[in-house]
Order: C-alpha cells, then sequence, then structure tokens
C-alpha cells in the first residue's frame, strides 16, 4: 500500500489515527479501564450486561479490549453485529459464528445453539454473545433473546450477553414487551464523551504508537479538535488526519490552531 503524503511527510510508520489497531495498542484511560474491568467481571460472573454510547465514543473498541483480555481457554467470545435480522437469520449467523452448521428451521437453529451453550458449559468454557448495534434488533429478535438465557429450569446461567448499541437501545429496552430480558440485565455502562485532558493524551498516544514522541498538536490546536469534536473518537480521528495532512501540504511540522481553523472553515463550506 501507497503511504499518504501525510505519512511520509512526518515520517510515521502508519497512519496514526486509521482504524486499523491491534488490540494491545487500544488506549484505555481510566474511564474506559473501568468498563473493560466491569466487563470482565460481569462475564465471570456470568452476568448480562448492556453498553450504550453516542456513535464514534469507543463502544466496539472496549469490547475488542475484553476479548484481549479474557483467556480465550476460559471464555468463548461471539461477535455479533448484524442486528437487522429476523429472528430466524439471527439465530443463524450465531450459529455460523459459532461454527455450528445452521439447520433449516427456526426451532432447528434454535435447539442447535442451545446445546453448543450446554456443552460449553459441561467444558467449563463460559460462553459470551456480544451482541453489536443492539439498537437495530427487529422487535421479534429482541422478544425472544431472554429465552436463550434460560438454561435448567431458569437455574443456571449458561451464557452472559452484552447488548451494545445507541442510547436509545435503553429506551427500547425500557418497554414493557421487554421486561423479560431488562429484568435478565445485571449491569449497565454509559460510555461518555472524552475530556479535554482525555483527548489530548489520545492524541499523543497513537502519534506514539505511529512512531512519533514529539507534541505535533500545539495546545490550541487540541482544544479545536477536542471541542470540535464533542469528545467523540471517530470524530477526533478524523479532524486530526485533517490537521496532519493540511500542515504536510503547507510543509509545516507541527499542527497549530490556525491549520486546524483553516480545516474547520473547509468542512463548514463544504
Ligand atoms: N480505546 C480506543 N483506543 C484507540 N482508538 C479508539 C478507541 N476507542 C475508539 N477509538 C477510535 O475511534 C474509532 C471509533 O470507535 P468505535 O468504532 O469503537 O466507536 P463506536 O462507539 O462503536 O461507534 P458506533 O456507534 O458508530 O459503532 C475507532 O475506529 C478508533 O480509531
Ligand atoms: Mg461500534
Amino acid at each position: 500500500m501507497i503511504a499518504a503524503n501525510y505519512v511520509t511527510f512526518f515520517g510515521f510508520q502508519l497512519a496514526p489515527f486509521a482504524k486499523e489497531l491491534g488490540d494491545s495498542d487500544l488506549w484505555l484511560p481510566p474511564s474506559k479501564q473501568e468498563i473493560v474491568d466491569g466487563l470482565c467481571d460481569a462475564a465471570e460472573s456470568r452476568e448480562c450486561c448492556l453498553v450504550t454510547g453516542d456513535p464514534g465514543l469507543g463502544k466496539t473498541c472496549i469490547l475488542r479490549a475484553v476479548r484481549h483480555r479474557l483467556s480465550p481457554t476460559a471464555y468463548r467470545l461471539t461477535y455479533c453485529h448484524n442486528a437487522t435480522l429476523g429472528k430466524r437469520d439471527f439465530y443463524r449467523q450465531i450459529c455460523q459464528a459459532l461454527g455450528l452448521s445452521p439447520s433449516a428451521t427456526a426451532a432447528g437453529v434454535f435447539y442447535a445453539i442451545s446445546s453448543h451453550v450446554q456443552d460449553l458449559g459441561k467444558e467449563r468454557v463460559h460462553p459470551v454473545f456480544l451482541l453489536d448495534e443492539a439498537h437495530l434488533l427487529l422487535p421479534e429478535t429482541l422478544d425472544h433473546l431472554h429465552i436463550l438465557l434460560n438454561y435448567e429450569w431458569d437455574a443456571r446461567a449458561l451464557l452472559s450477553l452484552v447488548l451494545i448499541g445507541l442510547p436509545e437501545l435503553v429506551d427500547r429496552l425500557a418497554l414493557r414487551r421487554n421486561r423479560s430480558l431488562l429484568s435478565r440485565i445485571h449491569r449497565r455502562f454509559v460510555i461518555g464523551p472524552l475530556t479535554h485532558d482525555d483527548t489530548a493524551d489520545y492524541l499523543r498516544t497513537r502519534l506514539r504508537l505511529a512512531g512519533d514522541g514529539r507534541e505535533l498538536f500545539s495546545d490550541e490546536a487540541v482544544t479545536l479538535v477536542h471541542d470540535h469534536a464533542g469528545g467523540a473518537l471517530r470524530d477526533i480521528d478524523r479532524l486530526a488526519t485533517g490537521g496532519l495532512r493540511e500542515a504536510a501540504r503547507r510543509k509545516q511540522k507541527i499542527v497549530d490552531g490556525a491549520t486546524l481553523q483553516r480545516l474547520l472553515d473547509a468542512e463548514v463550506r463544504s
């Protein structure tokens, strides 16, 4: 792959704010570490969780950090993110993720998953289903989910379900028809926007990972990135990349406030 001009100009080893980032390199300030710890602790206690937050705040990256932390011999993590499927196709997707051959009927698919979860229980492997974008689950799928949590007359917790989605997921679960599922969710985590200091720390961390330990963003530029991104990581990535690109175009080795402001003005015009 040919490196972008700004990557060559600054001498980075990789694009610092690209989404390709190893699980072990994820940035975990105390606020995020606390959620990762809580989710790992919940898996250990065989509990179900809800994780909500606005777009781009780092929900899916938190799941990747959890995957990195949990031992693959003790936990079997299954990640599903196509939540827009009808009930039968949704369970077929879980079957595929589990490496089971999906049966033709809805009952067959459900039976295959239940038996698999029970077999894992016998092997002392705890399954954790991570359902990302869960605010998009169709009503019929959401209605049915709590049944997946019933094992041995609802006396044993063989499966931990983690529902992840936008804040409106909370409103959906609060509906009366979803109360059976809601009552089985033991812990709730809300991912909030970054603080100003978090943003500065995030920019430094990702630049360092790209091979540059210098302060490439001036204080004023950090503040502009933070304020305009509203503390959301995906927007920070976009603005930081734009700032580096603009500085490289002008052969400036620092992204200062004026560079960032030009970028923001251009965004408003386009
Ligand atoms: N802990 C982290 N460490 C490093 N980068 C992160 C981290 N969290 C988020 N990011 C950056 O922010 C981007 C968006 O994060 P992520 O995809 O996790 O957000 P999200 O909350 O799942 O968004 P959506 O609701 O749109 O799915 C990532 O691609 C990554 O570049
Ligand atoms: Mg996501």
